[in-house]
């Protein structure tokens, strides 16, 4: 592979359920922190809130957040079902959780601020890939259930853009289905 772009054509997710929860190497979390929040910015308001899940702390927040407000939605689920959610972040050796944080702003709309969160979320994910790790942007249930979203310190305007699991493969992922250039792409062609 020449470059960063030879490279974006062929990189791939590997599912949490796929990946080995490895240790990431700190000088790796770094750079891929870094990139992460090293994106464009309407205004450099940096209206995003990012919180790293790793060692013990994974489990942590499995035990006393996921599985306790799973077993409370769910007050009929199994001991099995709750300790899926309890060991979720287990899955990965690092989560990475990115959250859209608006601020007011007199000219930048919300969605800008948004859209730069998902951005975050792309960075951290190629730059975890590109450093040979398995990697994956969940949203899953916890994304959307609002303890989960206070419990993270995020007030009522955020909105969780996603969780990024990194882990370690142990073989390369099948390609998946990819959108036809033509349905997707037109070259303007006006007056
Ligand atoms: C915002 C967002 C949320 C996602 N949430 C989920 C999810 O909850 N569960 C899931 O199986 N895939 C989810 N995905 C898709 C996975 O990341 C999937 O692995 C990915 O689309 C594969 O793409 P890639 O191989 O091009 O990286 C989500 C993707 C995005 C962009």
């Amino acid at each position: 592979m020449n470059n960063f772009s030879d490279f974006l054509l062929v990189r791939r997710s590997v599912t949490a359920k796929k990946m080995q929860p490895i240790e990431v190497k700190d000088e790796h979390l770094q750079k891929i922190i870094s990139a992460g929040i090293r994106v464009p910015d309407h205004g450099a308001l940096a209206p995003w809130k990012v919180t790293v899940f790793k060692d013990k702390e994974r489990e942590k927040f499995g035990k006393n957040f996921l599985g306790k407000r799973f077993r409370e939605l769910n007050p009929n689920a199994t001991e099995d079902e709750v300790l899926f959610e309890e060991n979720r972040f287990l899955r990965a050796g690092v989560v990475i959780s990115v959250i859209s944080s608006p601020v007011e702003h007199r000219k930048i709309p919300i969605w800008e601020m948004q859209l730069s969160s998902a951005a975050v979320c792309q960075n951290i994910l190629i730059s975890a890939q590109s450093l040979g790790y398995a990697a994956q942007w969940l949203t899953e249930w916890y994304s959307y259930d609002d303890f989960i979203i206070k419990s993270l310190g995020a007030s009522s305007n955020d909105k969780i853009s996603g969780f990024i699991y990194i882990g370690g493969k142990n073989e390369q992922p099948k390609e998946r289905t990819r959108p036809i250039h033509s349905k997707i792409v037109s070259y303007w062609k006006g007056d």
